[in-house]
C-alpha cells in the first residue's frame, strides 16, 4: 500500500452502494499551495463520480473578484472570514471533494471544523516539489507573487513549519511521492 496513513478518526462517514461507488464521501483535501490538491480533486471526481469544488473559487465567484484582489483590496484577515464562511457551507453538502486553500487549516477553528464534517487528507509535498511549481506560477498568489526564488524556498520553509501543527491534526496524511488514486480511494472506501 502506497499509502502513510497516520491517525484514523472512528467516525464513519461514506458509504459504499451494491456497484462499489463511494456514495457518500466528504473529502477535505488540504495542504500547502502548490500540494496539487486541485488536481487530485478533479481526479477523484472522474473516479468516484462525486462532485468536486474548489474552495478559492467558490469564494472569487462568492465575491465577483479574484483572491489577488480580495486580499489588495480588503486584506488577508477579510478573506480568512469569507474563507471560513464559504467553509462552513459545505456542511449542507451530502457528498462532495473540496479542495481547500492552503491556509484553509489554520484559521479560524476550520481544521477541527473539517474533521468534524468529514474527511481530512493532508496532501504533503516536499518543498523543492512546491517551490519548483510554485516558481512558475507565483503571479495570483498574493503570499509569494513578489518573492525571488530564495525568498519563495525560505517562506515555504517557514510557512510549512507553522502550519504543520494544523495538517497534522488530520484524517489521513498522504506522502506526496507515494500519491496515488489508489491511495485516496482506499481511504474513502475503508471509511465506508
Ligand atoms: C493561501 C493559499 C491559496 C489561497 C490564498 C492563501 C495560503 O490557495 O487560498 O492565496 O494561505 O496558503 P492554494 O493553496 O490553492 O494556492
Amino acid at each position: 500500500m502506497n499509502t502513510i496513513t497516520t491517525k484514523k478518526t472512528s467516525r464513519s462517514i461514506s458509504t459504499t452502494s451494491s456497484d462499489n461507488t463511494v456514495t457518500q464521501p466528504k473529502i477535505f483535501l488540504i495542504g500547502m499551495m502548490g500540494s496539487g490538491k486541485s488536481f487530485w480533486a478533479e481526479k477523484l471526481k472522474k473516479k468516484l463520480k462525486v462532485p468536486a469544488y474548489d474552495l478559492d473559487s467558490l469564494i472569487e465567484m462568492m465575491e465577483e473578484r479574484s483572491i489577488k484582489e480580495i486580499f489588495e483590496e480588503d486584506g488577508e484577515e477579510y478573506f480568512r472570514k469569507a474563507e471560513a464562511k464559504m467553509l462552513r457551507l459545505f456542511s449542507e453538502k451530502k457528498q462532495f471533494i473540496l479542495s481547500c486553500g492552503g491556509g484553509t487549516a489554520c484559521y479560524n477553528d476550520n481544521m477541527k471544523w473539517m474533521n468534524k464534517n468529514g474527511i481530512t487528507i493532508w496532501i504533503d509535498e516536499p518543498i523543492e516539489t512546491l517551490s519548483d511549481r510554485l516558481s512558475k506560477e507565483k503571479s495570483h498568489r498574493p503570499l509569494i507573487k513578489d518573492l525571488d526564488d530564495e525568498g519563495l524556498n525560505n517562506f515555504l520553509q517557514k510557512n510549512l513549519q507553522e502550519r504543520s501543527v494544523f495538517y497534522d491534526q488530520s484524517a489521513y496524511r498522504l506522502n506526496g511521492e507515494k500519491l496515488s488514486e489508489s491511495a485516496f480511494t482506499k481511504i474513502i472506501k475503508d471509511h465506508a
